[in-house]
């Protein structure tokens, strides 16, 4: 069978681990011709693709980032761009698609599988937040990282006394924030799920500094929301108002906004760090090439079994699927039980 890939959407650890076992079993066990379609969707759009052979995805389970790259190109943003999709599958030969992205890119998957054409899902996301599977790979290196940097920041927030406010990923779902945050001790998470009460992180601080612990660590996801008497639902930092081609806004600057305020309402004196790319640049954890993996492998299995419309997912400790329609218009957001986990150590 000719079957083509592509990886959608912002990149991540793990994404060479899915190429390379679809490339491994597609050939080794089902005979495939495997096509990397480059660039994502916008690949498709242009027939830019490139033959995969064992050869090509040897050493790459190591490395970061995508060997078939990636862009946020959303082919129904261009007139007629699910009839050029088309009509470039059709002309390539490719017998069936996998889409490796998060929720954008699994939505336009949903979308070109309802006009007919046969594709599977795997979703990929470091912030965690696609709805449907346990984890996504990805998460897990994004949470070490910003837990190492995290255990870093606190010798020097000691050291000067000061309270540091750290930014990590996570547009819709705090789950990086919560995890890094528990993993390495945070005094303070916030999340989007949580609209941020400024009041609430300031007398939490103040608390801890009065037991004597002059310093502390607010771990903040780049999408969490401030609330104000105005608008208690909260309203986004953002970097840019421009929105992307899925409709997205840039985030990011509400560490700074955190820090500044909560020098001015504490008197502490306050410090940020934006983590940015660095969570989902460079190698990925055990755990993310075993998932990724575990995907790719479960994902050519999907194509040979028919079962179109479908992307895979873990499921406790099990690969299984669920239509991918099922998944994408809801993010998953962090649950209430282990938030609580969390708060029991602010302050
Ligand atoms: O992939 C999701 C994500 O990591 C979000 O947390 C973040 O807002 C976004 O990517 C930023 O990616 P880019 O700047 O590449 O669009």
């Amino acid at each position: 069978m000719k079957v083509g890939i592509l990886t959608g959407g912002g990149d991540c650890p793990g994404l060479n681990a899915v190429i390379r076992a679809v490339v491994r079993k597609g050939i080794t066990a089902y005979g495939d011709e495997v096509y990397g379609i480059l660039e994502g969707w916008k690949g498709l759009l242009e027939g830019k693709i490139e033959r995969l052979d064992l050869n090509k995805v040897s050493g790459i389970l190591h490395r970061g980032g995508t060997i078939i790259k990636t862009s946020r190109t959303n082919p129904y943003r261009k007139d007629d761009g699910e009839k050029a999709v088309k009509k470039q599958i059709q002309s390539l030969g490719l017998e069936a698609l996998i889409a490796v992205g998060g929720e954008d890119t699994l939505g336009v998957a949903a979308k070109l599988f309802r006009a007919g054409l046969k594709v599977v899902g795997v979703p990929k996301t470091i912030d965690n937040d696609v709805y449907g599977t346990d984890y996504t790979f990805g998460f897990d290196t994004a949470v070490n990282i910003a837990m190492e940097a995290i255990d870093r920041l606190h010798t020097t927030a000691e050291s000067h006394n000061r309270v540091i406010v750290v930014e990590v990923m996570g547009r819709h779902a705090g789950w990086i924030a919560v995890h890094s945050g528990i993993a390495a001790g945070a005094d303070a998470i916030l999340i989007p799920e949580k609209p941020v009460d400024l009041e609430e992180v300031c007398q939490a601080i103040k608390k801890r500094h009065d037991r004597g612990r002059d310093f502390s660590l607010v771990v903040v996801a780049e999408g969490a929301k401030v609330s104000t008497e105005s608008c208690k639902e909260g309203k986004s930092i953002v970097q840019r108002t421009e929105l992307d081609q899925f409709g997205h806004v840039r985030l990011g600057g509400i560490g700074q906004f955190l820090a500044e305020e909560i020098e001015r309402r504490t008197g502490y004196e306050s410090r940020y760090v934006i983590l940015g790319y660095i969570q989902r640049g460079g190698s990925p954890t055990a755990f993310d090439r075993v998932l990724g993996t575990r995907f790719g492998v479960a994902a050519i299995d999907l194509v040979h079994k028919g079962e179109f419309g479908k992307m895979v997912c873990l499921n406790g400790n099990l690969v299984t699927s669920l239509p991918i329609s099922e998944a994408i218009g809801r993010p998953k957001l962090v649950n209430q039980e282990l938030y609580d986990v969390a708060q029991v150590f602010f302050g």
